[in-house]
Order: C-alpha cells, then structure tokens, then sequence
C-alpha cells in the first residue's frame, strides 16, 4: 500500500461500500478504464440506501446470502480491502519488486544460459552475481511474527468477520478471491502453494476449489489414499510477489516460496501456524488455518468467473477452520473476475513473460509467444518461431500440448520467426494468408481447463493448431510456388528515413 501510495497508484475510498457487488461494480469500472488500486476504507453490510428495491428483494430471498451480507445489516467490517492492485503492467511489476517484469525473464535467461566463462579468472568474476542471483532463494523460518499478532480459535472463528466479496448477482455466496493456499505433499513433506478459491459455507468451513489437474488435489488425494487429512492454510497478503508464485506453472515438488525469494530478492519469511503443521509467510495479513477431510464434498459455486460466465455448481471439498490468525490492523485483499480485461489478466501476462525463457529451455525454436489476454489466456496461443524443417509447425503444437499449463490451450497459432505476434493485426494477417484450412490445421484432445464449459467434458476436450507459416515446396502435400512477403528494399528506406524530417509529413 505504502509504495503504490507514494507513486500515485493508490485511490483511498472512504464513502461506505458494501462488499456484495458493489465493490465488484466499482472495480470493474475502475479496472477496464485502466485506473489505480483501490483501498475500501469503509467497507459496511449492504444498506436500504444503496442497494435498488430489485438488488434489494433478491438479496432478501438468496438462502446462499448470509445475514452478515443482506441489507438490513448496515455493519461496519473490522478490515479495509484492497483490489486492483496488479491491475496494470506498472502495477503488476511493482508487485514483483521491479520496474518492468520482463527484467525477471533476463535473470531468469541468464542463469538457464549462462555463458561459459573462459578460464578460472573470468569464473571467478562471474561468482559474485551467480551468489547474488541465489543468495536470497531459500526461505528463513522465524519464530513471531506479525501475521499472529491476534489469534482467534474456538468460539471466535467467524469467516463472517471478514469482508469477503460476494462479486457478481447469481453467485452461490461470498468468494475470497485472492486466496494462497498453502499445503504439504503427504509423502514428501514438500510445500505447494496455488491459488484456488474459497467460498464462505459458514462461519468456520468454506469450500476449496482446487481443480482436478492441480497439485493441492492430487495431495489431498494422496493424503485420502493414506486414510488421513490434509492440513492447509488459506493465506491472504503479505507480499504482493506470492501471488505471483501461487499462480505460476512450477513443476511440482518445486517450492514456490523459494521462486518468491529469488523474484523478490529477499528471503521470504515463514513463521509456523498455531494450529497446524504448515508454514506460511511471515508478513502475511491474514491467515485461515484448518485441514480437508479427503473424503468430504459440498455444493460449491456458481461463480463469475475468469472465463467471463458463471462457472457451474458442483461438488468440491471443504476446508474445516481451526483458527484464524491476522495482523493488527489487517487489510483484506482482493480481486475480480469476471469478463475481460480484468485484473487477472495482468497476472497472465507476467507469467506468460517470465516463463517464456523456460518454456525455450525445452523448445528453443520458440522464438516469442503471445496468449490474448482476450481469449482468458489458456484458450489461445500465438507462437512464433525458427521454422528449420517440413511440418515444423506441427512439431510445436504437440510440444505446447504437452507443456505444464500450456497444455490447456485449445487454440495454437504457429507462425514465422518475423511475425510479431504481441501484434494482433499482423496475427491476423499471417493467419488470413498463409493458412489452408484444409492443409494446415491439426486436431487433437487432451485435458482443458476445468472451467471451460463448452468442452464436451469436465476438464477434457478437443484442440486445434494451425499453421500459419510461409510452406516449403513440397511440405505438406504444398506443390505450388510459396511468393515472397512484400518489403521495401533497405537502401531505399534508409533513403527515405534520412528525408523523412524534410518532407513535413
Ligand atoms: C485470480 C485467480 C483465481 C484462480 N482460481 C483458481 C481456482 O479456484 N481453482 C484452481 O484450481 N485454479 C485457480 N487458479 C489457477 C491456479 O492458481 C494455477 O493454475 C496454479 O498454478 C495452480 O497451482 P498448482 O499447479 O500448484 O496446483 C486461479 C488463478 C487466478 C489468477
């Protein structure tokens, strides 16, 4: 909050605000005008005042609406909330600790290719940025620390308590949004964080909506298959590059607290929680402890989600609390989702950014890559890369469909290494001219997001790649003559360039 303050990021909001819908409609406005973070100073139920007499007797007669959040409740909650806050390319970087975020894909680049240095001397010059880059990685425990400045257990849990948004009009209830759930693998004891929604049920259980293709799933599953349940803390704050690792497509086994140490470059600290044997980040401002009983389902959702529609109700399990601990003068933080562009997209956009030198480690021909934030990301992919032999295109595709996250994407863009393919005009114009649908296009299908709703199952369903490059004589069954790109000779446009100033153009 301090350092968006001081840039100028930051709009404190002091007018009382309901956390049921209006604060989504606020953001929403603020978000797709490209506007400042917001910080709810005076967040209250929803009152007679603001809310329409239609907004109104809905809310009256929703079940899902806990009394906390129905209008004729005018409480004040105890914590401000905090949203918008990684909503811009400004924004985003500054939460993680930089200017611009492609600074952490150079880091990233240069440690995956470092140059070998020539002789013992120049290795030695090299040592103090090498200990410099790891120095910060491994995490440090400590024994206090702010996050458990107030406890709460037994009788004093009440989620209720804190102002959690109920985001758009048929959803199943209030929904934390930014939620890190921190875990430990049953078999080896190493920590995973993702982030994955936690809908309110009651005062002390919520759901935890870990989907099917992801690591907190499989260890609840693992924990079930040795009969018992999975301890976990649902972590909300500290500092903003947690979000970051909790949504990046690490392999498992790797330690997204070790990835925050290395962005931040600052060691994270992690303190243990009261009630359960995990750990979570010191400078945390809330957090959930509690554990899952593998065994346990309960309606969960609808909710407005990523994709820009309800996602449907169904079954997914429960997180039981046993305590809540939080900072003196704690903040709630925030996001929507919803139709895009949202703040989330953001969040993509850093992770397409950073993961990009990975992604070249296993398939080097890629020379850049681009996921609309438009198409929610998953749902398309604009590749370009060194064409070097026949169906080359098609070489990709399989390796994006078989890539981490990457292998959700239902549609996959191949083209030249000259397309710009952060340009979505030039996209479409490689696309209109070097694609025969007939030729160029494969079909395959494999896992997608659990979300999508228009697969023809839950989390499987079909993809298509096209390629979209300039065809070789004879690739692909392409016998006719391939013509050149149009460009402008080099002299001339140096020529030009050197007259352009006088021409008044
Ligand atoms: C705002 C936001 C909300 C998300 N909600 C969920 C969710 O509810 N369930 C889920 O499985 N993934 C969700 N994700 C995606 C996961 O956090 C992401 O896939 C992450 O890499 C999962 O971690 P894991 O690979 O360790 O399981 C969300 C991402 C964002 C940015």
């Amino acid at each position: 909050m301090e350092v968006l303050e001081s840039r100028g990021e930051l709009k404190r909001i002091q007018e009382p605000v309901s956390p049921y819908l209006e604060i989504t409609e606020i953001t929403d406005r603020v978000v797709k005008a490209g506007g400042p973070a917001l910080l709810f100073e005076n967040v209250v139920g929803p009152s007679h005042r603001t809310a329409s007499p239609n907004v109104l007797s809905a809310v009256m007669n929703h079940p899902s609406i806990h009394p906390a959040h129905r209008p004729t409740d005018s409480r004040k909650y105890d914590f401000p909330v905090a949203i918008n806050t990684m909503a811009t390319r400004k924004r985003m970087s500054l939460a993680l600790s930089c200017e611009d975020f492609e600074e952490h894909a150079d880091r990233i680049e240069a440690l995956l290719k470092p140059e070998i240095p020539k002789g013992p001397v120049e290795a030695l010059k090299k040592l103090p940025w090498l200990l410099g880059e790891l120095k910060n990685v491994p995490p440090k425990t400590v024994t206090s620390a702010p996050c458990q400045d107030v406890v709460l257990q037994g009788d004093d849990i009440d989620l209720y308590k804190l102002p959690v948004l109920t985001c758009w009009p048929e959803d199943g209830g209030p929904f934390v949004t930014l939620p890190l759930v921190f875990t430990h693998d049953p078999n080896t004891g190493k920590r995973n964080v993702g982030m994955y929604r936690v809908q309110i049920h009651d005062k002390n259980t919520c759901g935890m909506h870990w989907q099917m293709h992801k690591t907190g799933m499989r260890q609840m599953e693992d924990a079930g298959s040795k009969g018992k349940n999975l301890e976990a803390c649902i972590v909300l704050g500290g500092d903003p590059v947690y979000n970051f690792c909790a949504i990046a497509p690490l392999p498992p086994g790797i330690d997204e607290m070790l990835f925050g140490g290395f962005i931040r470059r600052k060691n994270v600290e992690l303190v243990k929680a009261k009630t359960v044997d995990v750990m979570v980040p010191a400078d945390a401002e809330i957090i959930i402890e509690g554990y899952i009983d593998p065994s346990e389902r309960k309606l969960e959702g609808p909710f407005g989600d990523h994709t820009g529609y309800y996602s449907l109700a169904e079954d997914f399990p429960v997180f039981h609390v046993t305590a809540i601990t939080h900072r003196n003068k704690a903040i709630y933080p925030a996001t929507i989702v919803g139709q895009p562009p949202m703040e989330d997209g953001w969040m993509g956009k850093a992770v397409e950014r950073v993961f990009l030198p990975f992604i070249k480690l296993s398939v080097p021909e890629i020379v850049d890559m681009h996921l609309p934030v438009e198409a929610t990301f998953h749902n398309m992919a604009f590749v370009s890369v060194k064409k070097k032999y026949p169906g080359h295109a098609f070489k990709i595709m399989n390796a994006i469909w078989g890539l981490g996250g990457l292998a959700f994407t239902k549609f996959v863009f191949i083209f030249d290494e000259d397309c710009d393919v952060q340009n979505i005009g030039e996209v479409l114009f490689r696309m209109g001219a070097n694609c025969d649908p007939s030729r160029d296009v494969m079909h395959t299908k494999g896992p997608v997001d659990q979300l999508d709703h228009a697969s023809v199952a839950e989390g499987f369903g079909g993809k298509i790649g096209f390629d979209c490059t300039h065809k070789w004589p004879g690739e692909n069954g392409f016998t006719r003559h391939y013509p050149k790109l149009i460009t402008m000779a080099d002299d001339v446009k140096q020529k030009v360039d050197a007259m352009w100033p006088r021409l008044g153009l």
